[in-house]
């Protein structure tokens, strides 16, 4: 078992009977999704979940995991997903799979946010991983250059392998239909100051980094063991 399956079936083990859950987006996720349906389908365990992105309601829906609109419910009672890093303060960077804001939404409804990595996502300091800018497409150029501010390198991200692309520039749109930039920054000091002045660009509709959302971060290990981190200790 690999470590972000570890740290998803760990995090599963967490849902209690009843609960409504926030379903995460990518490969850990996928994971989480996965052993849920098992749990659903072999125990009969009863949940409502909202997905993150269109990719995980198909994925749930593949799993029998009963669905609801968040409209509906308003507040989560957990929500488990992925991250691209994670800091010693539990600051994340998320994004990196175009879903930063229907995520960043669903965890701030969520009384518990469950977030699932291998241990290669936990770093000292945020900004090895580019930082994905959700923007509105409409005055795209403007808005990068005023997030140029930040660093010479922002790049908008582009659709993978798309066959029709001309010169291989057609923009990745989200779910929301927004574009994503991601932002080369290096090593982040100050990732509350930063996510502030982010948010502050007009244009700008969300910004992958989550500071001090997460109530644990749960890391899975190549041997398969975990090994949970909490605010405030070591
Ligand atoms: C998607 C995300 C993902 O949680 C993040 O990119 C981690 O992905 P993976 O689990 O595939 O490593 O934020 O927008």
């Amino acid at each position: 078992m690999e470590g972000k399956e570890a740290a998803a079936r760990q995090a599963v083990t967490l849902i209690e009977d009843g609960m409504v859950i926030g379903l995460g987006t990518g490969t850990t996720s996928a994971f989480m999704l996965q052993a849920l349906g098992e749990r659903i389908a072999n125990e009969g365990l009863r949940v409502r979940a909202v997905p993150t992105s269109v990719r995980s309601r198909e994925m749930a829906e593949q799993y029998r995991i009963p669905l609801v609109e968040l409209s509906e419910v308003v507040t989560l009672d957990m929500t488990i997903d992925g991250a691209d890093e994670v800091d010693g303060a539990l600051n994340l960077i998320k994004g990196g799979g175009g879903a930063l804001v229907r995520e960043k939404i669903v965890a701030a409804a969520s009384r518990t946010f469950v977030v699932i990595c291998d241990d290669s996502k936990i770093k000292p300091f945020l900004g090895a991983h580019p930082l994905p800018v959700a923007v509105v497409p409409f005055g795209v150029e403007s808005t990068r250059q005023k997030l140029r501010r930040f660093t010479e390198t922002v790049v908008i991200r582009l659709v993978p392998d798309d066959s029709n692309a001309y010169h291989g520039r057609t923009p990745f749109v989200t779910d929301d239909g927004l574009y994503i930039f991601d932002l080369h920054l290096g090593t982040i000091r100050d990732v509350p100051a930063l996510e502030a002045s982010l948010r502050s660009v007009v244009g700008v509709a969300e910004v992958g980094l989550f500071v001090q959302m997460a109530s644990r971060v749960i890391v899975g290990y190549a041997d398969g063991h975990t090994k949970e981190l909490l605010p405030g200790l070591p």
